[in-house]
C-alpha cells in the first residue's frame, strides 16, 4: 500500500479512518450527475465497507455515475473491477473514457466552444454513431441539460429539455484523464443485474445500488431507462443476494426505508443512513429522509462474510 502523506490526509475528512488513500485517485468524482447518484452519501458509506487487507475484485451491478467505484477505488483499492448496468449508452461512455479519452476530450472541446440553447437542441437531435461521439453528446447533454437527467421516449430518444444554467462545467480534462487511468482495470457490461449469478466469485465485494423502493406512489422515479424497476426486480434482487451470501460474497447493498425492504433483508445486518432527498412529487420538498445499507459482513470487525447459509 502506499504510504499516506500528510497533505492528502489534511484535503480530506477522513483522518481517524482506518484507509490509506490512493495518492493518484483521491480526487476521483463522477464525471455525469446521475439520479440517485451516491456522492452525498460517501462519508457514511467508508465506514460501512469491508475491512479487508485486500479486495481482489469489486463488482457494481449498477452503476449509475459510478460515485461508489471512485470512491472505493481511492480507499480500498481493489487489483480489478467489474462494473454493470442496463443503460448501455452510459456503459458505452464509461468505455470511450477508458479506451478513447483523447477523442472524447476534444470532442467535448468542440461541444463547449459552440455550446447554446439552440445548439443543445441540435446535438440533442441527432444522436451519431461513433462510440467516442455518442460519450461526448451524452456527457455535454448531462451537464448542460436540466438537472443532469438521463430520461428517454419510449423510442429510446433522449428527451430532457435545456438546462438554463449559467456557467456549466461541460468536462474537466484532468478528472476525465484520472478517470481514464481508474476505469484501466475495470471491465464494463451493458447487462441486467441478474446475470451477475453467473459471474459473482466468492471474495467479490459487491455494492448494489438499484432504483429504489417509492416510499408513496407519487415520488416514484425509475425512467433511468426505457423499462421501471417494480417489486418483482426487488425481491429478484434480494434472492440474488441471499445467493451471493452463501456463495462467500462480501455484499452492501442501499435502498429506501420501507416495510418490503426490511422484509426482503431480515436476515441480514441492515444500517440506517440519512439523505437529503426529493419526499414527494413537488421538487421544493427536499427533507433529510432515512435509507438503509444492508450488508452480510461486520463493517471493520469480520474478515469473512459472516453467512447465514441453512
Ligand atoms: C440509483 S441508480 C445508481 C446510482 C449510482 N450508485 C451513482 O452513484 O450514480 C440505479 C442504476 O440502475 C440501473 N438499472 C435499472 N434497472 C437495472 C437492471 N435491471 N439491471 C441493472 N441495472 C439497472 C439504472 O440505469 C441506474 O443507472
Amino acid at each position: 500500500m502506499s504510504p499516506r502523506s500528510s497533505s492528502s490526509v489534511n484535503r480530506l475528512p477522513y483522518q481517524r479512518s482506518p484507509f490509506r488513500i490512493a495518492e493518484n485517485v483521491s480526487f476521483l468524482r463522477p464525471f455525469v450527475k446521475w439520479a440517485g447518484g451516491k456522492s452525498q452519501l460517501l462519508p457514511q458509506f467508508r465506514a460501512l465497507y469491508p475491512k479487508q487487507e485486500k479486495i481482489h475484485r469489486y463488482v457494481e451491478p449498477f452503476l449509475g455515475s459510478g460515485a461508489v467505484f471512485f470512491n472505493v477505488q481511492a480507499l480500498l483499492q481493489p487489483s480489478r473491477a467489474l462494473l454493470s448496468d442496463t443503460n448501455a449508452e452510459l456503459i458505452d461512455t464509461f468505455r470511450a473514457v477508458r479506451d478513447e479519452v483523447d477523442d472524447l476530450i476534444e470532442l467535448l472541446r468542440q461541444h463547449h466552444k459552440q455550446h447554446s440553447e439552440s445548439y443543445y437542441y441540435e446535438v440533442r437531435a441527432q444522436p451519431p454513431q461513433a462510440r467516442a461521439a455518442r460519450a461526448a453528446r451524452l456527457i455535454y447533454l448531462n451537464k448542460t441539460g436540466f438537472n443532469g437527467l438521463y430520461r428517454v421516449n419510449s423510442r429510446g430518444l433522449f428527451n430532457v429539455p435545456f438546462g438554463h444554467r449559467a456557467k456549466p462545467e461541460i468536462f474537466n480534462e484532468a478528472l476525465l484523464r484520472a478517470t481514464s487511468a481508474a476505469l484501466q482495470k475495470a471491465e464494463l457490461e451493458s447487462r441486467d443485474f441478474r446475470d451477475l449469478s453467473g459471474v459473482a466469485r466468492k471474495g467479490d465485494f459487491i455494492y448494489f445500488d438499484p432504483p429504489y423502493q417509492p416510499l408513496s406512489k407519487t415520488s416514484s422515479f425509475t425512467s433511468y431507462t426505457s423499462g421501471s424497476f417494480g417489486e418483482k426486480d426487488q425481491s429478484d434482487l434480494a434472492d440474488l443476494y441471499a445467493k451471493l451470501d452463501r456463495r462467500g460474497c462480501l455484499l452492501m447493498l442501499s435502498n429506501s426505508d420501507t416495510p418490503l425492504i426490511r422484509k426482503l433483508y431480515a436476515e441480514f445486518r441492515i444500517h440506517c443512513v440519512s439523505a437529503r432527498r426529493m419526499i414527494n412529487s413537488n421538487g421544493d420538498k427536499r427533507g433529510p429522509v432515512s435509507e438503509v445499507v444492508v450488508l452480510n459482513y461486520g463493517p471493520y470487525t469480520s474478515r469473512r462474510p459472516v453467512s447465514r447459509a441453512k
